[in-house]
């Protein structure tokens, strides 16, 4: 299949794309970061006027995964109009272009759509109650892309991974700061189930394959706080843990609103796929083996 991925030089893009590149031939869209990426790469801001349809007649894939997006809650925070351009105009003119064109539509979402005020996880039935600019326009986008597209697939995602900048995730913010020696906060009363991003990537490639549509939670199996997030790096790492103080996130300076619990359900995703969602440590693992392996330098590389 070919595959077209807004938002390639990002931090599910660019692992996205290396796992896609196995089986399917890809085709990332780009501003320019990616100089010298394994793959086909498409020149273009997406913010552009006309700038979609060209992409796609140029390209004619047989799959889009937009993940391109305005992610950083600060950000969405001082420039709304520009979130909602991002996460909401885009997403919904991709979904358009790709149902009048046959293309199968991935749209990537948010678990942080939810308040976190639930003590059960999260399902796909659950309702949303966005607690900032960044959520609102995800969900806003979600809307927008099954309006136009309803055979399309969002998929609410939480992911640590290996970015291009290296500096992109917050497995990698441990890393680094541990590394070097730093003393570090990590939040003990934001919970998430982080999942290697990876693993999202290859369920996202499954979802396409099996045909599915609609809502799914693609999050990691296990829930935990950001501060023990932080430990299970540390210990697998082999870093000081004893770096890391745990804190709330409230009073930690944050402009925008984090949602205290965000335990999301996998029981659709795994049962519409027949297979468990990997263990964190699995993801845990392979996060270490891939830095052993040379893999967080080689994706770097991609932009020289
Ligand atoms: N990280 C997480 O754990 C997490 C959690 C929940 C949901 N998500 C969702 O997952 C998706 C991917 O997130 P991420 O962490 O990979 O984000 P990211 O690293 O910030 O990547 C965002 C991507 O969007 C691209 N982009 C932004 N504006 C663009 C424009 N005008 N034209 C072309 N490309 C543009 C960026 O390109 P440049 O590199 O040129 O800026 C970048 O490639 C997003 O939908 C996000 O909301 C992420």
């Amino acid at each position: 299949m070919k595959l077209l991925i807004t938002g390639a030089s990002g931090l599910l893009g660019i692992n996205l794309a290396m796992e896609a590149m196995r089986d399917h031939e890809v085709v990332g869209v780009d501003r320019g970061k990616l100089k010298s990426a394994p793959f086909q790469v498409f020149n273009a801001d997406i913010l552009g006027r006309d700038t979609i349809d060209p992409i796609l007649d140029a390209t004619q894939p047989n799959w889009l995964i937009n993940c391109a997006a305005m992610a950083n809650l600060e950000e969405c925070e001082e420039n709304p109009d520009r979130a909602t351009f991002i996460n909401v105009d885009v997403p919904a003119q991709l979904a358009r272009a790709c149902s009048e064109r046959g293309i199968r539509f991935i749209h990537i979402s948010t678990d942080a759509v939810f308040d976190g005020e639930k003590t059960q996880p999260y399902t796909e039935d659950d309702l949303p109650n966005p607690q900032g600019i960044y959520s609102q326009t995800k969900l806003d986008g979600e809307h927008a892309a099954f309006s136009v597209n309803p055979e399309a697939i969002v998929a609410r995602v939480n992911f640590f991974g290996w970015s291009l900048s290296g500096r992109r995730s917050l497995a990698e913010f441990f890393v680094n700061n541990l590394s070097e020696e730093k003393y570090i906060n990590g939040f003990t009363d934001v919970v998430f189930c982080p999942m290697l991003v990876n693993d999202t990537a290859r369920f996202l490639l499954e979802m396409l394959q099996k045909n599915l549509s609609g809502l799914y939670h693609v999050v990691g199996a296990q829930a935990m706080n950001k501060y023990q997030f932080g430990v299970e790096i540390a210990r697998t790492f082999g870093l000081k843990e004893s770096h890391i103080s745990p804190k709330s996130v409230e009073g930690s300076g944050l402009t925008a609103r984090r949602s205290h619990n965000l335990w999301l359900s996998t029981h659709k995703l795994s049962t519409d796929l027949g297979r468990e969602i990997p263990t964190f440590s699995t993801g845990l693992a392979e996060f270490y083996t891939q830095l052993q392996q040379g893999y967080p330098q080689k994706i770097r590389g991609y932009q020289h």
